[in-house]
């Protein structure tokens, strides 16, 4: 499995292209804005782009969808159904993080409205890319729509905004809810065993044994229900 990760945006997001080395066909898990870097990538790699696959419909997430869509518009682009509120009002999430929309263009928030999606991730489907299979499990907390894409052979899970190294996604944008949060990590991800290596939406990678022997919301340091440290 080939994993190429390009760190876009202000938010500093993970954008990754994943690929099959044998058949050389590839899938960009959450393209977050335009990159020449990017496309280029995919190029001289000799890659088939099979598939713009969306973990959420964050704006740092999908920002870039319709640059790399026009590049490749073989690609299918697939996001859950319950993020399409999200995925279509694109233009208007700045306004989420507190950005007047008189700023947007000056801010370099100013979206375009997206390509229409392809299709919506269906939970517990195996999606293939040549020999690689991931299986998508709805994760739902960040976003109502999140789902995380699991590799069983590679044990990789690529996880988006729902863990991270240390942490755990923010729960307090439309949609949100930290109590599924919790709930999605322990049930799916947690679940997948700790010989996964976790790929996430920012910040570095980290195994599922790390975070859950050193993650303070896994390790019980921090109730996220109550509020507080104990
Ligand atoms: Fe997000």
């Amino acid at each position: 499995m080939i994993v190429q990760k390009f760190v876009l945006t202000p938010f500093q997001q993970n954008t990754r292209v994943i690929a099959c080395e044998e058949t050389r066909k590839a899938i960009c898990i959450d393209p977050g804005e335009e990159s020449r870097e990017l496309i280029d990538f995919i190029n001289s790699e000799s890659l088939e782009l099979r598939a713009i696959a969306l973990t959420h419909g964050h704006l740092d997430h999908i920002g870039g969808t319709d640059a790399l869509n026009k590049h490749f518009p073989n690609a299918e682009i697939i996001l859950h159904k319950e993020d399409e509120d999200l995925y279509y009002g694109l233009p208007q999430q700045p306004l989420f993080l507190g950005i007047q929309s008189d700023q947007f263009a000056s801010l370099g928030f100013d979206y375009e409205d997206p390509p229409q999606l392809t299709r919506n991730w269906i939970d517990g489907e195996i999606y293939e890319v040549g020999t690689l299979r991931f299986k998508v499990l709805h994760c739902p907390g960040h976003t109502r729509g999140h789902v995380v894409l699991a590799e069983e052979t590679e044990k990789a899970v690529f996880v988006g905004d729902c863990l991270f190294l240390g942490s755990i996604g923010r729960t307090d944008l439309p949609g949100g809810d930290s109590e599924r949060l919790m709930d999605s990590i322990n049930d799916k991800i947690i679940a997948l065993g700790d010989a996964f290596t976790v790929y996430s939406g920012h910040g570095p990678e980290t195994t599922i044994a790390n975070e859950r022997k050193s993650n303070p919301f896994l390790t019980g340091l921090y109730q996220i229900s109550k509020g507080k440290y104990f």
